[in-house]
């Protein structure tokens, strides 16, 4: 999967910031890419959704600092992509508010949440003046991104490619950093989404 990413950016115009490749929107003419139709595929958006829906996804909140301040939303469409090197995936719509910081941003801190911050989750997802209003539930790495206090695992990692296909921005980063408290008791166990509700994992034997 690397390396046919590798391969739609390399012949594309580029901007480089701060030694990353950010990509001007890709035509879907893009090198070695068929064209993507936008209606032709057959199924309505509500077979799409209700498909989707039945995938269960682990939940994370995405955060990074911009020059407005923190930033920060709540995504299931985190992926591991790669080992070496170790790279990380998520995607972020559009329209949402924070597309804007993510397309400059250099870094972002991924945090795999527990399930105890459905709150988080919750609050992460609603109005984007309010996510980080309340001062006790984050702090601030040296590195500038905020941090989410509780959180089991989050990593932090570089932003290295963005890659705009359908209505979202696939966004890919290397992993520079990881926090990992999941040794300490008792263990938080991962917060999961599914069928549009919060759930803890249950353990088939
Ligand atoms: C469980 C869950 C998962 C979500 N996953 C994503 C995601 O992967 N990418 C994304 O852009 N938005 C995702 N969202 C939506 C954002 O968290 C946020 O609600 C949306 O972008 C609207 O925020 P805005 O008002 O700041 O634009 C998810 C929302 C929920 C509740």
């Amino acid at each position: 999967m690397v390396d046919s990413l590798t391969a739609v950016v390399r012949d594309e115009p580029r901007r480089r910031s701060f030694g990353r490749v950010t990509d001007a929107p890709l035509p879907d003419t893009a090198v070695g890419i068929p064209p993507i139709p936008d209606d032709l595929s057959g199924i309505t958006a509500e077979q799409y959704r209700a498909s989707m829906r039945h995938y269960p996804a682990g939940v994370t909140i995405v955060t990074l600092d911009s020059p407005d301040g923190p930033v920060g939303f709540t995504a299931t469409s985190f992926a591991s992509l790669s080992l070496e090197p170790p790279l990380v995936s998520f995607n972020i719509a559009h329209n949402s508010s924070s597309i804007e910081a993510i397309r400059t941003a250099d870094s972002v801190v991924i945090h795999f949440l527990g399930e105890h911050q459905q709150h988080l989750a919750q609050r992460f997802a609603r109005s984007a003046e309010q996510r980080f209003a309340d001062r006790s539930l984050w702090t601030t790495l040296e590195s500038g991104e905020p941090v989410l206090h509780g959180t089991p695992i989050w990593v932090r990692a570089v932003v290295q490619r963005l890659i705009p296909i359908g209505d979202h921005t696939f966004v890919v980063g290397l992993v520079t950093r990881v926090h990992d408290s999941t040794d300490e008791k008792p263990a938080a166990a991962p917060l999961l989404y599914y069928q549009g509700r919060y759930h803890r994992p249950t353990s088939l034997g």
